[in-house]
């Protein structure tokens, strides 16, 4: 069981949030926590559980590098309630490895050098685990040909499929034309 974490906040003038309990599970660890409503999952994780692996870039939605999996989907860490996903099962970058054995998709970014200062890479990582899992289902995207998808065939993922479904997450290092071969590499292509 994680440790719990409140937000004391006793300056003046200030009102007393409003605090809720969850449960999540993280990385296959339970936590019980007990938070501001308004705590985003991203300020859970990096602020309460020190896991700081997914990033802020923006805390607006538009750069994709807080990417987490919850319940196996990816999604946008800094628009997420923690409140809103109590239950939920989490997934970070520092879940994805199993034990001493990388990702696939970790294994590929390090062989194609697919980062440089590497601050978008664990959201790139998350997202592109998640992405994989959707094009695998056989769930389109808007280049996907009218009859690439299935709900029984996985879509093809050609450089055009990852990009368009990869959009989400910005580089601010422009390494993306080594992110598109190592997403490919550990997709199988
Ligand atoms: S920090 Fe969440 S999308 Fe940028
Ligand atoms: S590697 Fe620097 S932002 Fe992507």
């Amino acid at each position: 069981m994680g440790k719990s974490a409140t937000v004391p906040d006793d300056r003046p003038g200030i009102e007393a949030p409003v605090l809720a309990d969850v449960r999540l599970s993280i990385n296959g660890t339970e936590h019980e926590l007990t938070i501001d409503t308004r705590t985003s999952l991203l300020d859970l994780l990096r602020e309460h559980l020190d896991l700081t692996g997914a990033k802020k870039g923006c805390d607006h939605g538009q750069c994709g590098a807080c990417t987490i999996l919850i319940d196996g989907r990816r999604a946008n860490g800094c628009l997420a309630l923690a409140v809103a996903h109590d239950g939920a099962e989490i997934v970070t970058v520092e879940g994805l490895a199993d034990g001493d054995e990388l990702h696939a998709l970790q294994s590929a970014f390090i062989e194609h050098d697919a980062f440089q200062c590497g601050y978008c890479t664990p959201g790139q990582l998350c997202s592109a685990a998640g992405m994989l899992t959707e094009a695998r289902a056989g769930w389109p995207s808007a280049v996907t040909p009218a009859n690439g998808a299935s709900s029984d065939r996985a879509v093809e993922l050609t450089d055009e499929e990852i990009r368009e479904r990869m959009n989400g997450n910005l580089c601010r290092c422009g390494a993306y034309a080594n992110i598109v071969p190592a997403i490919a590499d550990a997709a199988g292509r």
